[in-house]
């Protein structure tokens, strides 16, 4: 991508304008705006939110009765799918869906007594492809011509017929030059995770590009992937802004709207040399994972090896290696994540809030990866000549790779690939899982011998750490066997006086509050809609121990615990230093 292009480019249709323009559209439709929800979903089945639906599962479902009849949403999404093709045209890892969503429609069934009067005023497939074509072509100005759709043609596997709903609408509208039967999997969406709506979709298609998708949620697919009617269907929309900006901008890339021209830019200003022609793959690839980059640490996720941690520092490192590859001046990461959070700081003040919490992640991860990535990829190069023969790597090359060096075993795989090699995933599991055995037999022989009283302390500490450093200090590790407890946690910076002091504070007035502390028995899911800390990292059985600390800390546990923080004493902090890449330790006393 040519440099000259994108350094300010001058768009008659920002993005900006385009993000509002829809908001505006459709609350002048009736739809209330909602916020985006976070990144972190409340559904445990999927790991970060990939769609607008997401926090309106339960409204789908009928599980809880909607709030309100018509919303519309921006969500910023993130999906780790589609990480390999981006670079191309179109393919983003993290994106902002525009969405207008529709709930509680029974039409079908008015028995129901569902809500269709003018205040709730729910719609279903032909409203909603009225008001899609109104919004491009009334407001966007799109020429209708430009437009094709796509039609859900039935599937005989799951025994579900043509929609000819939306392919009567679609008729009312489009010349039947422009209506296309689509096919049975990509006109079918849902549902996200292990159960959830789902129905048929229309898809949007301007000048060949897919920009917007249409679902129509009109079945229940349970965990045994049986698919229900919905007796109250709904309606929920997703349109990517930046394919949308292309279409505007008469761009045939993303890459090339004023989304990504000031983080290119950015980019060539971080070369060493900067080239002035084009930009390689390397920089797109960076581009589009510094907006996710951003957007995942502002939630307070902090780089690590499981869940969603280890998908922002897969992304990281990903980053980084892209970021070296380039020949980037140091702390590329943080100017460019700088440059995102100035672009989209005023619609997302979260972007804003944790500002230094993001630049400071991102700083810290730079800094040791870089140490370690120019060594690993020699030690790869080492690893490959010695793989000629059969051209594989083997799982404990992969493991040295991924423990010594950092290396995401994807991130081994992508340079795997790029000279024809493959990588034995199944032996590098294998190994993984013996290094995690050992560090669980080690953590049971120091967990046996538990004082309670100290546990306790841990349950309070660990509250009081969230309390005054934020949800992304979460328990990383504990001692609780001797006289002094050790408490392991994830946070980035050392922390100041001001903050030891309060977290003790904290700690004791609750010791003297003379906390009930009781237990009960229940399921992960009940436990976490309670607001209970879970371990991610732990795997927990059907049936778990949730403790309860007067209400102030609920923890999932297996004890043991006193009755009361009243038998605590005084709790002193004796030290607080860094234990490993991104975790704290705190040593403290009870007397
Ligand atoms: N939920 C639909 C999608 O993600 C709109 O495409």
């Amino acid at each position: 991508m040519a440099i000259a292009h994108i350094v300010q480019k001058l768009s008659i249709m920002q993005s900006k304008i385009l993000r509002e323009k829809f908001i505006k559209f459709f609350q002048s439709k009736g739809h209330k705006l909602l916020p985006a929800s976070s990144l972190i979903p409340t559904d445990p089945s999927v790991l970060l939110t990939t769609a607008g639906m997401q926090q309106f599962k339960d409204w789908f479902s009928g599980e809880v009765k909607p709030k309100y009849g018509k919303v519309v949403t921006v969500q910023p999404c993130f999906r780790t799918s589609d990480i390999e093709e981006v670079g191309d045209n179109s393919h983003l890892t993290f994106f902002e869906m525009m969405g207008n969503f529709s709930f509680g429609y029974a039409h079908l069934v008015p028995s129901l007594g569902a809500r269709q009067d003018k205040s709730f005023g729910s719609y279903f497939k032909k409203e909603a492809i009225d008001l899609t074509y109104e919004f491009l072509t009334k407001d966007l100005k799109i020429n209708a011509q430009r437009i094709t759709v796509t039609i859900f043609p039935g599937d005989k596997n799951k025994n579900l017929p043509l929609d000819s709903e939306s392919f009567t609408s679609a008729r009312q509208i489009f010349d039947d030059k422009q209506i296309l039967m689509g096919s049975s999997e990509d006109n079918f969406w849902g549902p996200t995770g292990d159960e959830g709506p789902c129905g048929p979709t229309l898809e949007i298609f301007v000048d060949g590009i897919e920009v917007w998708n249409l679902v129509f949620n009109q079945y229940y697919c349970d965990k045994n992937r049986r698919l229900k009617p919905l007796a109250l269907k709904g309606v929920d929309t997703g349109m990517g802004l930046e394919r949308l900006a292309a279409v505007m901008q008469g761009e045939k890339s993303v890459f090339q709207t004023d989304i990504y021209s000031p983080i290119l830019a950015k980019i060539d200003n971080l070369l060493i040399e900067s080239k002035n022609v084009d930009l390689p793959r390397s920089a797109l690839i960076l581009a589009d994972h510094i907006r996710g980059i951003t957007f995942l640490s502002a939630e307070g996720i902090l780089p690590a090896n499981k869940q969603q941690g280890y998908v922002l520092r897969r992304l990281i490192r990903r980053a980084i290696l892209h970021g070296f590859l380039l020949k980037l001046k140091k702390d590329f990461l943080k100017e460019l994540a700088q440059v995102v959070i100035a672009q989209l700081g005023e619609f997302y003040p979260n972007l804003v809030k944790n500002k230094e919490q993001i630049i400071s992640v991102l700083a810290g991860e730079e800094d040791r990866f870089l140490k370690t990535l120019q060594r690993g990829l020699a030690e790869f190069e080492k690893i490959k000549n010695k793989s000629q023969k059969d051209k594989i790597i083997s799982g404990a090359a992969a493991f040295k790779l991924a423990d010594t060096f950092g290396f995401p075993i994807e991130l081994t795989e992508e340079l795997a690939q790029k000279d024809n090699f493959k990588v034995a995933r199944e032996d590098f599991a294998k190994a993984m899982e013996m290094q995690r055995e050992v560090a669980r037999k080690s953590q049971k022989v120091s967990s046996g011998s538990a004082n309670p009283k100290l546990h306790t302390a841990c349950h309070l500490l660990h509250q009081a750490l969230r309390e005054v450093l934020g949800p992304h200090a979460k328990q990383a590790g504990q001692d609780v066997t001797g006289e002094v407890l050790r408490f392991d946690f994830t946070h980035p910076q050392e922390l100041t006086d001001e903050q030891l002091r309060k977290i003790e504070q904290i700690v004791n007035q609750k010791i003297k509050d003379k906390l009930t502390v009781t237990s009960k028995l229940t399921t992960v899911s009940q436990a976490k809609k309670e607001g209970a800390i879970a371990l991610f990292e732990q795997k927990y059985a059907d049936k778990v121990t949730l403790y309860d600390i007067g209400g102030y800390s609920k923890e999932l546990c297996a004890g043991p615990h006193v009755k009361n923080t009243g038998e605590l004493g005084h709790f002193k902090i004796l030290s607080e230093k860094s234990a490993a890449s991104g975790v704290r330790r705190i040593k403290a006393r009870l007397h």
